[in-house]
């Protein structure tokens, strides 16, 4: 879908969106309609609960007096912020899409928001119809292009074009990656599909099996042995600046079956997005070179599909992990940790960044603590953590900080190694990021466990139902707010 910026002026065809505030007072634009169509808004309004309440829509079909398909209504609440432009964006889009309307000019108040109503509304126009072949026509969206009609639309445009479609892009890069399936989705294919960002100016290096055993990442390279698909590193390189990299860290398990340690069968085909925090980072080196940021930019994702079979790993192997300490793998299931232990000690030996942030759909638990509202946070250095909730909370990828402490460790113990794979039952997200910590040394370093936010259930105002994409925004705002020269 095509957004575009104009002068507010009444189209001739398609619909036409004004904004409310809440009351439900018509004024402005939405003042001149209700007089062009001999009342048929207001008359809408009071034979309706709808008062202008953020997001609430009012949808007034072929009204007499106008030459519109449609007049939609859609409710500004109180305090219009950037925030809830982008809500309201998305919301318009999907009354939109498959109205019948073929365009649709939605009327915007305030000249500071108009770019992120735009933004809002092609974040909500995300699609992943490519394996539907039988698609009914009402099924597909009619709505191919929404123009916002502002006072300043060259500045809107401008915006536009400079940051906001450049987040499109990327939200949708990750999106794609994280809804495709585990049998057109693995290593290789991923690792194949990354080098896309060389269009936009990352250097993307490629690690192979033969290569990852040179390196010893044996903790990552284990979680791979069960499966046919052979393992990937990705290292993903914007050098918008000099000086130290910020390092942006991603799980990418293909696909998570559990390995030897299986999963239950209800629901396993959940685990095809076991890779949203290797996406996350994807998108957001997208983001980042998309608009040439400032900034020195490193990101790393472990590819690998976890698999039983007659090659897995068994419960009770141990493993020495690129920083030399051992791992004795109680359950093959905490697979994500082995994967980033090996990355986190790479890339801190290789890059001595400024700061790592890791990307993970680590534990069931961060589900049973937050639900699908926030993702957890866990880090050593405060700053980092103020700075990651503050981007979170601007791009509504919302982040609650969890404690890490030593007097966790020894949960971790074992018998034969320096530390096992799992703790007990309780505390498992935190026992995860635990574990972590060890690979990190002194660096900078937050863990962000994202299992309850990859992907979703239930559409919101900008986010489809399927893979989110959270994560991608999240880092571009850390990136810009933070480490932008
Ligand atoms: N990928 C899963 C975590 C997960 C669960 C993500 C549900 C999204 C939704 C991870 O690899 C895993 O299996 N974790 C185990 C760890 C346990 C064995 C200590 C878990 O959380 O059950
Ligand atoms: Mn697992
Ligand atoms: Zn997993």
């Amino acid at each position: 879908m095509k957004i575009s910026f104009a002068a507010p002026v009444l189209p001739a065809s398609g619909a036409l969106v004004l904004t409310i505030a809440k009351g439900g007072v018509l004024d402005g634009m939405a003042a001149e309609a209700d007089h062009a169509t001999s009342g048929a808004l207001s008359k809408a309004i009071a034979a309706s609960h709808f008062d202008g309440e953020a997001k609430a829509t009012l949808e007034v079909v072929a009204p007499p007096g106008l030459n519109v398909d449609r007049v939609l209504l859609v409710g500004s609440g109180e305090g219009l912020d950037v925030r809830l432009a982008e809500d309201i964006g998305g919301t318009v889009y999907t009354a939109l899409a498959t109205s019948g309307s073929e365009s649709g000019v939605l009327f915007w108040p305030l000249a500071e928001s108009a770019a992120a109503a735009g933004l809002g509304a092609a974040l909500a126009s995300y699609r992943f119809d490519k394996y539907r072949t039988q698609l009914q026509d009402k099924e597909k969206p009619t709505l191919a292009e929404l123009t916002i009609a502002s006072s300043d639309f060259e500045a809107a445009h401008k915006s536009y074009e400079r940051d906001g479609a450049r987040i499109v892009e990327a939200v949708a890069f990750a999106r794609d990656f994280v809804s495709e399936p585990g049998n057109v989705l693995y290593p290789e294919t991923y690792a194949e599909g990354l080098r896309d960002l060389e269009s936009v100016g990352v250097s993307v290096e490629v690690f192979d099996h033969a290569a990852l055993e040179e390196l010893k990442m044996a903790t990552l390279l284990g979680v791979a042995q069960g499966s046919a698909r052979e393992a990937r590193v990705v290292v993903m390189h914007w050098s918008g600046a000099d000086g130290p990299p910020i390092v942006l860290v991603g799980k990418g398990v293909t696909f998570d079956t559990g390995g030897i340690s299986i999963k239950p069968s209800s629901g396993m085909e959940e685990m095809k997005w076991d890779m949203g925090g290797s996406a996350a980072v994807a998108g957001a080196m997208r983001a980042i070179a998309g608009r040439k940021a400032a900034a020195n930019v490193v990101g790393i994702v472990g590819l690998v599909e976890n698999m039983p079979s007659a090659t897995a790993q068994r419960p009770g192997d141990v493993v020495t992990s690129y920083s030399g300490q051992t791992v004795e793998v109680i359950n093959t299931d905490a697979e994500g940790r082995l994967v980033l232990a090996d990355l986190l000690a790479y890339v801190i030996e290789r890059f001595k960044p400024h700061a790592v942030v890791d990307l993970a759909t680590l534990t069931g638990a961060m589900v049973m603590a937050l639900a699908h509202e926030y993702a957890g946070m866990f880090s050593n250095d405060d700053k980092l953590a103020a700075s990651l909730v503050a981007a979170g909370e601007a791009v509504d990828e919302k982040l609650w900080r969890f404690p890490l402490h030593n007097t966790y460790d020894k949960m971790l113990k074992s018998q034969i190694a320096d530390m096992k794979n799992i703790g007990p039952r309780e505390a498992g997200a935190i026992t995860a990021a635990q574990f972590l910590k060890r690979f990190v040394g002194n660096v900078p370093w937050a863990h962000l466990d994202i299992a309850g936010t990859a992907w979703t259930d239930k559409a919101r105002p900008t986010v489809p139902k399927g893979a989110t994409g959270y994560g991608v925004r999240l880092l571009d705002r850390l990136v810009r707010d933070v480490y932008e020269s």
